[in-house]
């Protein structure tokens, strides 16, 4: 019997992982050509697939995504949108959700992003967004966080059936910048202004001053040290006003 990565292979779907290069393509979009991620350089990008146009999750996702765009590109993020649809089935359903759709509170909002076209499934298949146990014909939610430098740095799949959360999408962005900008990690649930963890002693005299309690930190154990960074901090270095 044939395991599931012989049948991934089989089909041609590759599934890029946690720090390598994002896979390279020139794409049509809804707002023209773009060669990915090459002119992104310098932003961080969220390259997020959705299964299909005209599809009620998937209409609640871009209402809520368009609406917070700006947020994301105040922290240097661009959004990109893809699914196996044409072109003229993304601009006539961006139509529909502006001119008709409205939605919790959002009405007249316009996909200001571009959205991609795939209906070869050429990028779909590269970045291991078809997921034959769910779908032959359908993208799952996958969202993939790209840095400045080109690097996938996070990836988050969701099935056909829930929308994601994008508090969540918005905190690991601002999460991971801060871990970069600050040299530090980031506890469970955390978020700007909450503790955050320094790298862990690499020598017992490190240890040992750890405990001490001389350094301006908390020391759970040796292994185990928080220490603060203010909201204003991570506004300043990180989000542009
Ligand atoms: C939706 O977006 O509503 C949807 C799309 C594909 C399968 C199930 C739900």
């Amino acid at each position: 019997m044939e395991t599931n990565t012989q049948i991934n292979e089989n089909i041609g779907v590759a599934m890029p992982r946690i720090g390598d290069k994002a896979p390279a393509f020139k794409a049509v979009t809804t707002q023209g050509e773009i060669d990915f991620p090459k002119q992104y350089g310098g932003s961080w990008v969220i390259l997020f697939s959705h299964p299909a146009d005209f599809t009620p999750v998937c209409t609640s996702e871009f209402m809520t995504f368009a609406s917070q765009e700006k947020k994301f590109n105040n922290a240097n993020c661009k959004l990109v949108g893809l699914s196996v649809d044409g072109l003229y089935s993304h601009i006539a359903w961006l139509r529909t959700i502006k001119e008709k759709i409205e939605y919790k509170g959002m009405k007249n909002v316009e996909v200001k992003f571009p959205l991609i076209e795939d209906i070869t499934m050429e990028v779909a298949k590269k970045y291991g967004m078809m997921m034959p146990g769910e779908s032959n014909t359908k993208a799952v939610r996958a969202v993939f966080f790209i840095d400045p430098k080109g690097i996938i740095r996070a990836i988050i799949y969701y099935p056909l059936s829930l929308g994601r959360n994008f508090d969540e999408l918005y905190r690991a962005l601002i999460a991971m910048q801060t871990a970069d900008e600050f040299s530090v990690a980031l506890p469970a649930d955390w978020r700007p202004g909450d503790d955050v963890i320094v790298p862990t002693a690499g020598s017992c005299g490190v240890a040992k001053e750890r405990m001490t309690g001389k350094e301006e930190m908390h020391c759970y154990d040796w292994f185990f040290c928080t220490k603060k960074i203010s909201s204003e901090e991570i506004n300043q270095r990180i989000i542009k006003k």
